[in-house]
């Protein structure tokens, strides 16, 4: 059955980000969090990034308002139970996610998908608390949504040929590149991202070179757009070292060590631009 409507549940920087691009694409899409005020937040986030590209003249204002119009921002779950996909963005605790899994299961249509923007959490175990295994997956966006192109899909054990091709087919709609990957730790982008992260930190350490100087060489020596610990206090350092923990506990393997570094970091409360400070400050605007 074709996709028509879409939910969104957790509207913070990934999930306003993909109801973002869903409208874009045409769709009618349920924006929901646990309070208002969260999906306020998400709407505005949505608006900014949409007005940067009416600034350019990448969208018209009619445009503009069209996708707007195509969000419901809502702070009640139920508003998503009609929903053909819900695409769960909410916070990356197992438990959070399988109680939302448990209540979604317990109300969607029979035919519905639940995707879910996990960036390390094994979708077989998330499946497994639902009666529906074969219609979950994981639908994994990069950050800033708006811009980067690709969707990791990954299917658990059980998830069906249908559900991996019917979430291709909405990925390829809101203008992405899906590629299909297995449940493994880490999956594939975060199983090669972030050890390279880490090993920066293990380096800072050593004291190998300054953060600046560090971050120079990736992005003149090899043509990165961010140095890693640019990107690392862009993703967060509490969800670098949280994606560490899942490698190293995961394959049991010593190469995938979180770095003491990365781990003083999120212990002094340094996660990132999110909270204003990582390895680099972030001064208010
Ligand atoms: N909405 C709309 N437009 C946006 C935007 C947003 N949210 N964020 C950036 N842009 C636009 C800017 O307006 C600008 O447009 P222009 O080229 O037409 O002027 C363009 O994107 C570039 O932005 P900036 O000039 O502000 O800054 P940069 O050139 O430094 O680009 C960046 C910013 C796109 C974030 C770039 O630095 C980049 O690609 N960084 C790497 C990001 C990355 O690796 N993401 C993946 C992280 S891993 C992950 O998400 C997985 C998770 O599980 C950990």
């Amino acid at each position: 059955m074709a996709i028509q409507s879409i939910a969104v549940v957790g509207a913070g920087q990934m999930g306003s980000g993909i109801a973002q691009v869903c409208a874009q694409a045409g769709y009618h899409v349920t924006l929901n969090d646990v309070e208002q005020r969260f999906v306020d937040r998400g709407m505005e986030t949505i608006r900014k990034s949409l007005g940067k590209f009416v600034e350019k003249g990448k969208l018209s204002k009619a445009d503009h308002d069209a996708i707007v119009g195509r969000l419901h921002p809502t702070a009640r779950l139920e508003d998503c139970f009609k929903a053909d996909l819900v695409i769960e963005a909410i916070i990356e605790k197992p438990e959070t996610k399988k109680e939302l899994f448990r209540k979604l299961d317990g109300h969607l249509p029979a035919h519905a998908i639940i995707a879910t923007n996990t960036s390390s959490i094994p979708i077989t175990e998330l499946a497994a608390v639902t009666k529906r295994p074969e219609k979950l997956i994981g639908m994994h966006f990069m950050n800033p949504v708006p811009i980067m192109q690709l969707i990791e899909v990954i299917r658990g054990l059980e998830t069906s040929d249908a559900t991996t091709q019917a979430i291709f087919e909405v990925s390829r709609k809101i203008g992405k590149t899906p590629i299909e990957v297995k449940d493994f730790p880490g999956f594939l982008v975060n199983r090669l991202l972030v050890p390279y992260l880490n090993e920066a930190f293990n380096a800072l350490m050593e004291g190998l070179a300054k953060p600046h100087d560090i971050d120079q060489s990736i992005k003149l020596g090899l043509n990165h757009p961010m140095g890693p610990f640019e990107l690392a206090d862009f993703v967060g350092l509490d969800t670098c070292l949280y994606v560490m923990d899942v490698l190293y506990d995961g394959f049991k393997d010593p190469k995938f060590r979180p770095s003491p570094m990365l781990r003083k970091y999120v212990q002094a409360g340094r996660l990132g631009r999110k909270v204003g400070r990582g390895v680099y400050d972030y001064p208010a605007k």
